[in-house]
């Protein structure tokens, strides 16, 4: 998995460089450190990751959290350290006196005398945190109902119908449960198995295949969403061409004999940027014929989403503004007529078609309840929906195909071939 190694690297942006270690000196934990009883300056040490950072002119407070408790242990400093390194999200080691606090908030805190970062975490510029979002769900996100159900093997004694109360399904996407958290932590990212009961045998879908997936709130452009999808293509595909060049190499030479090159027209050209009218209008236009007739409100198929890149000289394309009859609905309306679309985006690659999906989500209160009454969605999404009543922000993400990735660096044709026992419609050997 050398790819998703440099995936995760680039969404994390969170070096945790090892600090050289000291001596152990009365390590406690923040539990145990906020429990102390008549604090009167003894030299300990905790360790943890920071909540927060409250800087004042000569004195930096600082939260620091390991788990242990709710509460976090306050951590105060003077201005010698430097408050840019203490950034939210890192972890520390802190040495210093615990002494009873002045503040009638809590009852001990802990001078600083010494502050290591351990990891640090600079969540101003791309630090997205890893979310495990779940396997077992009871929604079904991209409301196209290709969903896995999930029972138990045999009849248990459970009082209720159900294990879980309501049916439940392997995930089809972790997004929704990513916008919970992104209104937490503001950038998160998941990166896990999906799950499509989709009958298709084609040379790129999978029953059960891995998807990243990054939600990023105060989002509100396209364009800037499709910056954050650029770079992520980019930087990881470079970084995997740096550190595994033998094994990139292997693939290029035996099965995809001038891929190299086709990956580098990739990298050093800017991505194209066409709407889905444009592209149903140079679909209509070609030469080609194809199996389906492109036109407008119609799904874009593989045949022509290849042929829309071979189209762009073969670089990636992104096609924005979908109909809005066709995608799910969560997806943001651009409020536009006739033609009535929303704020869609899916980034096409030479040799595959669609490796990325995103949007901007439907922040806005009214036209997320309009629309999931008339998808008769109402009652199971009213959660979604709360997440629009309590501080709603603009936001908007992605998910991409792992194994379509690697398709697409490696050359290989068939999503079958870059994967280990791979499962699909008719086939789970073992
Ligand atoms: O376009 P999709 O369906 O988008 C979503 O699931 C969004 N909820 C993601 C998000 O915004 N967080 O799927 C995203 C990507 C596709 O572009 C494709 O690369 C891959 O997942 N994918 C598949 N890969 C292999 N086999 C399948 N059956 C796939 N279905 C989707
Ligand atoms: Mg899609």
């Amino acid at each position: 998995m050398f790819g998703a190694r440099c995936l995760l690297r680039f969404l994390r942006s969170c070096s945790s460089a090892p600090c050289p270690r000291h001596k152990p000196s009365a390590k406690l934990s923040v539990r145990d450190a906020l429990g102390t009883q008549n604090a009167s300056g003894e030299r300990v040490k905790v360790q943890g990751w920071i909540r927060s950072v409250r800087s004042q002119k000569e004195i930096l407070f600082l939260h620091v959290n390991d788990g242990s408790s709710l509460e976090s242990l306050q951590v105060v400093a003077d201005s010698s350290f430097d408050s840019r390194e203490l950034a939210f999200g890192s972890s520390v080691e802190v040495q210093g006196q615990l002494v009873k606090s002045l503040s009638k908030r809590q009852n001990v805190e802990l001078k600083a005398e010494k502050i290591e970062v351990v990891g640090n975490c600079d969540a101003k510029d791309s630090g997205f945190v890893h979310i495990h979002t779940p396997i077992i769900t009871s929604n079904d996100c991209e409301g196209a109902g290709e969903l896995f159900q999930v029972k138990p093997s045999s009849k248990i004694k459970v009082p209720e119908e159900n294990f879980f109360n309501v049916p439940v399904f392997l995930t089809v996407s972790g997004q929704l449960h990513l916008e919970v958290m992104s209104g937490a932590f503001t950038q998160v990212f998941t990166f896990g198995p999906t799950f499509r009961a989709e009958n298709s045998q084609s040379r790129r879908h999978l029953a059960e295949f891995y998807m990243v997936e990054a939600e990023i709130s105060f989002l509100e452009s396209l364009q800037d969403l499709m910056q954050v999808v650029e770079g992520l293509f980019k930087t990881t595909t470079m970084t995997v061409l740096s550190n595994c060049p033998e094994d990139v190499e292997l693939c290029h030479k035996f099965i995809a004999p001038g891929q190299k090159d086709r990956l580098e027209h990739m990298l050093k050209n800017n991505f194209l940027i066409i709407s889905y009218t444009e592209a149903v209008e140079i679909l209509k236009q070609a030469s080609q014929n194809f199996t389906f007739t492109p036109e407008w409100g119609a799904d874009l198929h593989t045949e022509h989403e290849k042929y829309l890149v071979k189209h762009c000289g073969d670089i990636p394309v992104f096609v924005i503004n979908y109909p809005l009859a066709l995608k799910p609905f969560y997806m943001r309306d651009n409020e536009d007529s006739p033609q009535h679309t929303v704020a869609a985006v899916d980034l096409l690659v030479p040799g595959v078609g669609e490796l990325f999906g995103g949007s901007l989500r439907e922040e806005r209160y009214h036209f997320l309840e309009q629309r999931l009454a008339r998808s008769g969605l109402t009652e199971a999404y009213q959660w979604y929906l709360d997440l629009r009543r309590f501080g709603s922000v603009p936001h908007g993400g992605f998910g991409m195909g792992f194994e379509r990735y690697l398709q697409c660096i490696l050359g290989i044709d068939n999503i079958k071939d870059v994967i280990p026992f791979p499962r699909f419609t008719h086939s789970c050997l073992l």
